[in-house]
């Protein structure tokens, strides 16, 4: 038999326990009456915080400059989110040449990762949106209010009937003329300003035996060629090329063509076998005068501590000043995402302020935001920030703005075969029929 005394302890235990717990329980909801007692219970949401405890984000910065950015925007996740653990699946090559064939093996088979970098433009609402992959996120442009700060000129290429589809993170330049202001001075030339002016520059430097312009592998020549179309028709005609508005088959295209053919004579006979890093390497190591190259050139020159001015100059690719060709990363949210409560912790990140200030100074790209910290940004990057605020804005083609997958992939296929035959005409040619097949033309 218990003593008195003690079932009057252990009542007073039991009652005051029981007190405790209530006082940690959450506020009281009216709880709707409840199911037999034959039913399994309703399942209920989890709490945000245990939906998910890991995300797998995709992308192609593996390499120099890329990694360390996409590292730093890492940072301000994992501050933000520490029971987060961050699955970084990138995989290397540049402009995504091999990471975008093992994401369309991924998606083809429904194992997406949870966000992956995709470009704003063509190759987002071309490819993504148009196979159902991604998910409107409208409702975080609402939330964290970001069409207040998105640019105006961005929105449109990454929605469709209303929904948006992407977070974009930055904003790069593709047409930026890279060069080694010690060869220049030492060879007695000028920053080009024109194709003529830039082409007599490299005939002099290939007479004193300097390689005159660095390139790397095939994706490299065709973000070359795309800066000499557009130095060579001018903005309206470039643009035109893309709507259908410029005919491929014009003689303006065919001078365009031939001015391209002309710069590839300048270049170094080993760039297929280079990579972008290489290439740009072979200009700040004084082994080469120029390079063609999208600003994340820049983020690699100051991750290798470069000095601006002095170890690399720049200047728009020569014929198109007062014009910023450009691209923008940008990251999204798979359908059927496996980790959907992280994959948007992880979006809130890359179109934030801080995640974007975090991100771009060592990427080389400014923010896609327009309230981006100014004074984090160094000088190239500042001039940047001007011309986009300034210059006439158009599309890349190798990064995905103006054309969808599979007319680009055409153009591909084109100029593999002129980069080995270097017949204008049939190159022509191929152009117009790829526009036929897959592009606006009739
Ligand atoms: C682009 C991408 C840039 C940069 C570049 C080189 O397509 O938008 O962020 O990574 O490729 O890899």
């Amino acid at each position: 038999m218990f003593s008195k005394k003690f079932a009057w302890t252990m009542m007073v235990l039991v009652i005051a326990f029981s007190l405790i717990l209530a006082a940690c329980a959450p506020a009281a909801t009216p709880v709707p009456e409840q199911p037999a007692a034959t039913e399994a219970p309703a399942a209920t949401e989890p709490p945000a915080a245990e939906a998910c405890n890991k995300v797998e984000v995709f992308s192609w910065w593996t390499g120099g400059g890329e990694a360390a950015g996409l590292d730093a925007m890492i940072k301000v996740f994992q501050a933000q989110n520490p029971n987060i653990e961050f699955i970084n699946s990138a995989v290397a090559g540049g402009a995504g040449t091999n990471a975008r064939a093992v994401l369309a093996t991924r998606l083809s088979q429904n194992q997406p990762p949870d966000s992956w970098q995709g470009h704003a433009g063509q190759e987002l609402i071309g490819t993504y949106v148009k196979d159902q992959k991604i998910e409107p996120l409208n409702f975080l442009y609402d939330q964290e209010k970001w069409l207040d700060v998105m640019p105006a000129t961005l929105i449109p290429l990454i929605s469709q009937d209303g929904n948006i589809y992407s977070v974009p993170v930055n904003i790069h330049r593709a047409n930026v003329l890279w060069y080694n202001p010690a060869i220049l001075e030492a060879n007695g030339i000028a920053v080009p300003n024109s194709l003529d002016e830039w082409f007599t520059a490299m005939d002099a430097l290939q007479a004193a035996g300097v390689a005159p312009l660095a390139m790397g592998e095939q994706w490299t020549a065709m973000h070359l060629m795309e800066t000499v179309l557009l130095a060579s028709l001018g903005a309206e005609k470039y643009n035109g090329l893309w709507n259908g508005a410029t005919d491929w088959g014009s003689p303006e295209v065919k001078a365009a063509l031939d001015s391209y053919a002309k710069a590839l004579t300048y270049v170094n006979a080993d760039a297929a076998s280079l990579t972008w890093q290489d290439a740009a390497q072979l200009v700040v190591n004084g082994q080469a005068a120029f390079t063609v190259m999208g600003d994340w050139a820049e983020g690699y020159f100051k991750e290798l501590k470069k000095a601006p001015k002095t170890d690399f100059g720049w200047a728009p690719v020569p014929g198109t000043a007062g014009n910023f060709q450009f691209l923008s990363d940008s990251f999204v949210l798979a359908v059927g995402a496996p980790d959907r409560d992280c994959a948007i912790a992880w979006l809130k990140v890359a179109g934030s302020k801080e995640g974007q200030d975090a991100f771009n100074p060592v990427k080389g790209s400014i923010p896609a935001r327009s309230d981006g910290d100014k004074t984090l940004y160094d000088e190239y990057l500042q001039s940047a920030m001007a011309d986009w605020a300034s210059n006439t804005v158009v599309g890349s083609l190798t990064h995905g703005v103006v054309a969808n997958d599979s007319w680009k992939s055409e153009i591909d296929t084109a100029l593999g075969l002129f980069l080995a035959d270097k017949n204008v005409e049939n190159f022509q040619a191929a152009l117009v029929a790829a526009c036929k097949a897959s592009g606006p033309c009739k």
